[in-house]
């Protein structure tokens, strides 16, 4: 049997690259995002770079109905190849960087949706076919940075992902003595359509990562079964100021981010 994943969010950036990755490594991909033309030319260069099978699912996971089906739907197109599903890699997320109260509700609210509920709703049903499929098989929840050092003008943003670290932690506790595993990456600045789409200029290089390089740390750490995973040594080193107090902590947040990107 080989393995097959299901990569959210495999229209762009770091999702993209992580599909990528796994088909070199000759995973089989199930790719969903809402963007089909992008997807089905992702699907088109890993048949035939690396001679995997891919399914395209187009689908707006903020919508209930949309995303109830992405996993049962996967899972049989994978049996049907012959494959099981091993993996979900809930990497689709968004979020815009202002202050709170000039943010528009349902923009957050949004965000909210595909941030939390959508990662919850996935794995909860990828986890019950994991666990009653058995043999090994892995969640990987692309969190942030932001999510252990809450960032200023990301209050909802950083919320969201903060519940991704929280979720991870003890779903992983949960599953320890199953094959299943589950993993949260955090990244810090990566250089994507994200930036442009949360209303950043990038200003500078300083610890920026490339999706790629994002993508086969992130797959690495899924494989090695980590529970957190913080890609990058600078983005190591500032994890560690998560044991400040947290006013100094934001403040200290808010002036490195300046550094690297100011309002688009
Ligand atoms: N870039 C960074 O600096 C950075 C840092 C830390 C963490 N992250 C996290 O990394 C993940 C990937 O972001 P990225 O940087 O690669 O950004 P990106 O290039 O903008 O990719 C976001 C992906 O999410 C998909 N998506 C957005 N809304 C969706 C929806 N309603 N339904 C389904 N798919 C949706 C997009 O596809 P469609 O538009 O086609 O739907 C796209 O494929 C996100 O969770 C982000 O929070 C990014």
């Amino acid at each position: 049997m080989t393995n097959t994943a299901i990569v959210t969010g495999a229209s762009s950036g770091i999702g993209a690259d992580i599909a990528r990755e796994l088909a070199r490594r000759q995973w089989h991909v199930v790719l969903v995002a809402r963007r089909a033309d992008r997807l089905d030319e992702l699907a088109t260069s890993l048949r035939a770079q690396y001679k995997v099978n891919t399914h395209v699912l187009p689908a707006d996971l903020t919508d209930e109905t949309q995303r109830r089906d992405v996993i049962r739907l996967s899972a049989a197109w994978a049996e049907a190849q012959g494959h099981r599903l091993t993996a979900l890699v809930n990497n689709a997320g968004t979020g815009v960087w202002n202050e709170f109260a000039d943010q528009d509700e349902h923009t957050l609210l949004r965000d909210i949706e595909l941030n939390v509920t959508a990662v919850t709703s996935l794995t909860h049903a990828f986890t019950r076919l994991a666990l009653r499929q058995g043999g090994p098989a892995h969640v990987l929840n692309i969190a942030s940075l932001a999510g252990l050092l809450p960032a200023p003008r990301f209050a909802v943003y950083s919320a969201t992902k903060s519940y991704l670290i929280s979720f991870t932690e003890v779903l992983a506790q949960e599953l320890q003595g199953t094959a299943v595993s589950v993993t949260c990456a955090c990244p810090g600045g990566v250089q994507t359509e994200f930036l442009a789409l949360a209303g950043q200029k990038q200003i500078s290089n300083i610890g920026m990562m490339r999706p790629q390089e994002v993508a086969r740390l992130v797959v690495n750490a899924m494989l090695a079964r980590k529970v957190i995973y913080v890609p990058g040594l600078l983005n190591k080193l500032s994890a560690l100021a998560r044991h400040l107090p947290s006013a100094m902590r934001t403040r200290l947040v808010g002036k490195s981010m300046a550094l690297t990107v100011s309002k688009a």
